[in-house]
């Protein structure tokens, strides 16, 4: 489903990422692990469709990002690390903007939204401004952003950084298995959600290849 072949970023004179070279399956977790300026974030903007690379390729279901960037980025469903939250709008009104963006029809995406926000306890909370929130409630704003029109694949940069962690580990399980199990490389810390079997990046560079886990 997702294929990166020696995938490079660089920045001016900042070498950010170098030659990276992943697979990942439908139905897969990929977790990528690596210290600050690793190249973590980079990789991921690339994947995501929204960012040019300076070397190698990332394709979704076959297609070259650089080709066809939008038919990348409709299949995928990126949650930045920090959500760019619309302050002065409501949780249930900034989704269905977005999920009307997505083309999600309007009695569908009304119902997701419902169910979203209650499996992430933000059903009480819905229809307060953003700009109310705390940080927590505005990550798993972005995230149910991210997953609005069940995107093939997503990609998720600090997903879960400011949740307590048995809500990481029931987070991470019931958005697997509201994909049908199918899914997502998602991204977390080491000490995020279980102990995760992949290698870890130094210096934007694999320094191995990545191994992948069942989520
Ligand atoms: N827009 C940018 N312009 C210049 N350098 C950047 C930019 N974005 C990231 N970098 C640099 O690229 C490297 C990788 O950054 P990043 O991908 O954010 O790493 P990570 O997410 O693993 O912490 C760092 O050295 C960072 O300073
Ligand atoms: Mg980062």
């Amino acid at each position: 489903m997702l294929e990166v072949d020696n995938l490079g970023k660089r920045y001016g004179d900042v070498l950010a990422l170098e030659d990276l070279t992943v697979r990942v399956e439908g139905g897969k977790c990929l977790v990528l692990l690596g210290r600050n300026g690793a190249g973590k974030t980079t990789a991921l903007r690339c994947m995501a469709g929204v960012l040019l690379p300076t070397a190698g390729t990332v394709k979704v279901d076959g297609i070259d990002a650089a080709d066809d960037p939008a038919a990348v980025r409709a299949r995928v469903g990126l949650m930045p690390e920090v959500p760019g939250l619309y302050e002065r709008m409501s949780a249930r009104d900034y989704l269905d903007y977005f999920g009307a963006i997505y083309d999600i029809e309007p009695g569908l995406r009304k119902r997701r939204i419902s169910e979203l926000l209650e499996l992430f306890e933000l059903a009480d909370a819905g229809d307060r401004w953003l700009g109310t929130f705390s940080k927590g409630m505005r990550q798993k704003v972005a995230l149910i952003r991210a997953t609005l029109h069940r995107p093939r694949l997503v990609l998720a940069d600090e997903p879960t950084s400011a949740q307590l962690s048995e809500e990481r580990r029931l987070r991470a399980r019931d958005l697997h298995s509201q994909h049908g199990g199918g899914g997502a490389p998602c991204r977390r810390h080491r000490n995020h959600v279980g102990r995760p079997r992949a290698r870890g990046w130094q210096h934007g560079r694999a320094s191995s290849p990545l191994r992948f886990e069942k989520a």
